[in-house]
């Protein structure tokens, strides 16, 4: 029977805000500029509206300027481009982050398109995607920073390991997946049409899931002593009829099995916010130099 340790995201994402809000200490007094980061809401997705103010929390805390932005969940396409294109103008502002998923009559991809490459701090414009696809410098995407950061401190090198990405969004599958490859990973990116999906999972030496299916990856389909990041954050309604978060992968079954795991809530999820605000001071930093 394997221990199987847990992977504290929690704690190492408060270490690393106050790592930063150092760095912001030394950058405003470097050069006399507060790094900004404009968040822009549409509508009142309430999960949404919890992330925003979270975001906007711990932007100030780490000494950076929040700037944010709420549009009823009417505004036009016009106004939501209007408002990116003032944004991008606005030298107070270094980092944007338009907060997904937008209303079903605005185009995600044409307002994405409209931030400036380098205030997008969510690393989501087809500019950092490619700069990341060929090895060049970019705003990386902050779930799959988080999830490489995690695997590092947890496993030191990861070069010729077997990762299984499970689920190939934009957001977290596919850019992971090009993180991986860049720690020199061989990089299986599974998802809803992979064939006998529990085989696949069960050669990952580091298995993520990252589909947003609650509890979906069953515990015998982990190698034993593999590495588990769990990227789900689900609401289920449990026996008791309370609701309880769960994520992509059956916690309790990984017991034993995983060599390590990041439970849910307090792997994954903290370190998003903390890789954004690293994102806003590294394209505040490469503004002004
Ligand atoms: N919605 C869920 N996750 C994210 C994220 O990382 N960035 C943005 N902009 N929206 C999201």
């Amino acid at each position: 029977m394997i221990e199987t340790r847990l992977i504290d995201g929690k704690a190492f994402a408060e270490t690393m805000r106050a790592r930063l809000k150092g760095e912001v200490a030394a950058f405003i007094k470097e050069t006399g500029v507060t790094p900004g980061l404009a968040v822009v809401l549409v509508g009142e997705d309430p999960a949404s509206a919890v992330y925003v103010r979270n975001k906007g929390k711990q932007t100030l805390e780490a000494g950076m300027a929040s700037i944010e932005h709420k549009l009823p969940a009417e505004a036009t396409q016009d106004e939501v481009l209007a408002l990116v294109r003032a944004l991008n103008a606005d030298p107070a502002v270094h980092g944007i982050l338009v907060q997904l998923p937008l209303p079903g009559h605005i185009d995600a991809q044409a307002v994405l398109a409209t931030i400036d490459p380098a205030k997008d701090v969510d690393g989501f414009h087809v500019v950092n995607a490619g700069r990341l696809a060929v090895g060049l410098d970019a705003l990386v995407p902050c779930t799959p920073l988080g999830c490489v950061m995690l695997l590092k401190d947890t496993l030191g090198s990861l070069a010729g390991l077997e990762a299984v990405v499970v689920g190939r969004s934009n957001i977290v599958g596919k850019p992971l997946a090009q993180l991986l490859l860049r720690e020199d990973c061989t990089v299986t990116l599974a998802h809803s049409r992979t064939r006998d999906l529990p085989a696949v999972c069960r050669r990952a030496d580091i298995l993520i899931g990252a589909v947003g299916r609650p509890e979906m990856i069953r515990g015998d389909w982990i190698k034993p002593g593999a590495t588990v990041i769990d990227v789900g954050i689900n609401r289920i309604t449990g026996a008791d009829g309370k609701g309880r978060l769960v994520g992509d992968v059956a916690f309790e079954e990984a017991q034993g099995i995983a060599g390590a795991i990041t439970p849910v809530p307090g792997g994954v999820g903290p370190m998003t916010i903390a890789c954004l605000l690293a994102n806003t001071l590294t394209a505040a930093r490469r503004q002004l130099t």
